[in-house]
């Protein structure tokens, strides 16, 4: 049972490193940052410590997880890449990146962390303390977002605590991430789809690739959820606990204000609470706000969040993505 554990926060070093990878070694849980959003790890050859993860979590089981690995030759020893692969890894790695492969036939993953999948998600993560971390462990880390299931991703370690603590054994603090939405995941398969849009946009792999990406649908509904090629993309996740109306052209009484860009909204005057994704319109430095602002105006205890439409340029599909989630009515 992971409930009623003591939580250790560790600023970033060589001290908390050593530590985590010890306390990963045992079975144990550890939130570490990433460049796009915090992990809570576990080692990922250590079933035990993968259940224990989805029960802290509270995920279902059958959402696979991302193996976080220290380069291209670890990545090898956990899936099969093809020429195509390859190419993707060798342009984007370390870096915002997840590519779905067959896995290897000795995959050191437990089949738990890939639930029942014949392929694996694998990525070379880019933040210092991340590789450090898998270099000292030496074992690929499993590692979905640091949130309770179905929450907004943590991109700093105090929304780790405020999702995890007492559920996990250690979070490593090494201050607000860079990207702030989820790394990007392809899909390998015969022809390679975009399965999730994130940290690394569609146009920089489509030019690695030499052609465009096809795109699995965002599920509209649950039942559409569960789907083989990605069990994950749930309709309704990265939700904050209050309605997000998106698309907003004016601010109705009541609602807090998601804004974008230098000019805001009427009836943005009135807001319960207004937040500006990026005031010079760059999606960029909005993606990297886009979840800690959900997460305050979440706490502005509003009629709704109206957020201001966001093109769909560069990381503006990742974050168009995520927006449209939350929107999805939660039961
Ligand atoms: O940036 C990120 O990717 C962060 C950091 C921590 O690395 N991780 C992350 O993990 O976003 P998570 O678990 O929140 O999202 C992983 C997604 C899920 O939607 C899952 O269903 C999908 O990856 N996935 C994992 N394995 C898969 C597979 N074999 N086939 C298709 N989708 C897979
Ligand atoms: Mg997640």
């Amino acid at each position: 049972m992971t409930v009623g554990l003591t939580t250790k926060m560790l600023a970033a070093g060589t001290v908390a490193t050593t530590e985590a990878a010890r306390c990963l070694a045992d079975g144990g849980l550890v939130a570490f940052p990433t460049e796009t959003v915090y992990g809570l790890g576990a080692d990922a050859t250590h079933p035990e410590a993968i259940a224990r993860l989805y029960q802290a979590k509270g995920r279902p089981s059958f959402n696979p997880l991302i193996a976080h690995v220290a380069d291209l030759a670890a990545a090898e020893r956990v899936a099969r890449f093809d020429a195509t692969a390859r190419r993707l890894a060798e342009a984007f790695w370390p870096g915002p990146l997840t590519l779905v492969l067959p896995k290897t036939l000795d995959c050191p993953v437990a089949a738990l962390a890939t639930a029942g999948l014949d392929t694996v998600a694998v990525r070379v993560p880019a933040h210092p303390v991340a590789r450090d971390l898998l270099r000292q462990l030496g074992h690929p880390i499993v590692a979905p977002s640091a949130n309770r299931s179905g929450h907004v991703s943590p991109t700093a370690a105090a929304h780790v605590a405020s999702d995890l603590a007492g559920r996990i054994d250690l979070i490593i603090d090494g201050g607000p991430v860079s990207v702030g939405v989820e790394s990007t995941i392809v899909g390998c398969f015969a022809t390679p789809l975009l399965l999730r849009p994130g940290g690394t946009p569609r146009a920089d792999i489509e030019r690695v690739l030499g052609h465009t990406l096809a795109r699995m649908p965002t599920p509209t509904s649950p039942a559409q959820d569960g789907q083989p090629l990605a069990p994950g993309m749930l309709a309704s996740h990265y939700a904050p606990r209050t309605k997000v109306r998106l698309n907003a052209d004016r601010l109705e009484p009541g609602e807090a204000l998601l804004a974008f860009g230098p000019t805001l909204i009427a009836g943005s005057e009135s807001a319960a609470a207004t937040l500006n994704l990026s005031a010079r319109g760059d999606v960029i430095e909005a993606a990297a706000n886009l979840f800690s602002h959900l997460r305050t105006l979440d706490l502005a205890k509003a009629r709704a969040i109206a957020v201001m439409p966001v093109p769909d340029d560069g990381l503006g599909e990742a974050i168009n993505d995520r927006l449209r989630r939350a929107a999805v009515p939660q039961d």
